[in-house]
C-alpha cells in the first residue's frame, strides 16, 4: 500500500510535473508570442496607432477638402458659364456691329456724293500778268488748264491728250506739249503734229471778267477741227 501510495504520489508528481511542463511550454510560447508580438507587433501598433491617429486628424481636413472639390466642381459649370456668356457676348457684338453698319449705310445713302472739285469758273489775273510766248502750268494740277499767251492772243488749253487721255507735259526747250504714255506732241497753239493723237487738245472758253481778271470757264470746251477756236465763241482772247 506504501508503495502504492508512494507510486501514487509519484505519479501525482509526475502529472504535476507533466502539468507545469505543459504550462511552462504555454507560457514559453506565450512569451515567445508575446515577444513576437512585442517587437514587431508592438512596432506595428504604434504606426497602426499612428497611422490611425494619422488618419484621424488628416479625416477631418479631408473633409473640408470634399467642399472644395464640390467648389472644384463648381468651377467647371462657372467656366462653362464664362464661355457662354462670352460667347454670347461676341455674338451680341457682331449683331450690333452688323445693324449699326446697315444702319450706317441706310444714312449714308440718304446723302449724296460729294467730290470736292475746284470750280469750273475760275479767275487767272490781269491779261497784262502774261508775258508773249509763255506757257503758265499753275493751273494745270488744280484745274488741268495751261494758260497761253502766244501771238497776241491768250487762250486755255486743256491739259487732257486727245489719244487716250493721258496729261501730256508742257517741254519748254522743245516749244511743245508731250503725252508720256504713246508720245503723242502737240504745239503750243495745241495742234498735234506727232503720235497717236488723232486731233487737237482741247480749249477752255476764256474771257474778261467785270473786274478786269481774265477768266476761265471749264463748262465750255472748243475743238479746232470742228472750227470752233474763234474769238467770237471765246475760245481766244486778243491782248495785243
Ligand atoms: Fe497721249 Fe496716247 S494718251 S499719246
Amino acid at each position: 500500500a506504501a508503495a502504492a501510495k508512494k507510486g501514487a504520489e509519484a505519479g501525482a508528481g509526475g502529472g504535476e510535473a507533466a502539468a507545469a511542463k505543459p504550462t511552462s511550454k504555454l507560457e514559453a510560447a506565450r512569451a515567445a508570442a508575446t515577444a513576437q508580438a512585442g517587437s514587431p507587433a508592438a512596432k506595428k501598433e504604434p504606426k497602426g496607432a499612428s497611422a490611425s491617429a494619422a488618419t484621424k486628424p488628416t479625416r477631418p481636413a479631408a473633409k473640408p477638402e470634399r467642399p472644395k472639390s464640390a467648389g472644384a466642381g463648381a468651377a467647371g459649370p462657372t467656366r462653362r458659364t464664362f464661355f457662354l456668356l462670352t460667347w454670347f457676348g461676341v455674338a451680341w457684338a457682331a449683331f450690333i456691329a452688323g445693324c449699326s453698319a446697315a444702319v450706317l449705310a441706310g444714312v449714308r445713302f440718304l446723302y449724296p456724293n460729294v467730290l470736292e472739285e475746284p470750280p469750273s469758273v475760275f479767275k487767272v489775273g490781269p491779261p497784262d500778268r502774261f508775258e508773249e510766248g509763255n506757257v503758265y502750268e499753275q493751273w494745270k494740277n488744280e484745274y488741268g488748264v495751261w494758260l497761253v499767251r502766244n501771238n497776241g492772243a491768250l487762250y486755255a488749253i486743256r491739259s487732257v491728250c486727245t489719244h487716250l487721255g493721258c496729261t501730256p507735259n508742257w517741254l519748254e526747250a522743245e516749244q511743245k506739249f508731250k503725252c508720256p504714255c504713246h508720245g503723242s506732241g502737240f504745239r503750243k497753239t495745241g495742234v498735234n503734229f506727232e503720235g497717236p493723237a488723232p486731233r487737237p487738245l482741247e480749249r477752255y472758253a476764256i474771257a474778261i471778267a467785270d473786274d478786269g481778271q481774265v477768266q476761265i470757264d471749264k463748262s465750255k470746251k472748243f475743238q479746232q477741227e470742228l472750227g470752233q477756236w474763234t474769238e467770237e465763241n471765246g475760245a481766244v482772247i486778243k491782248v495785243g
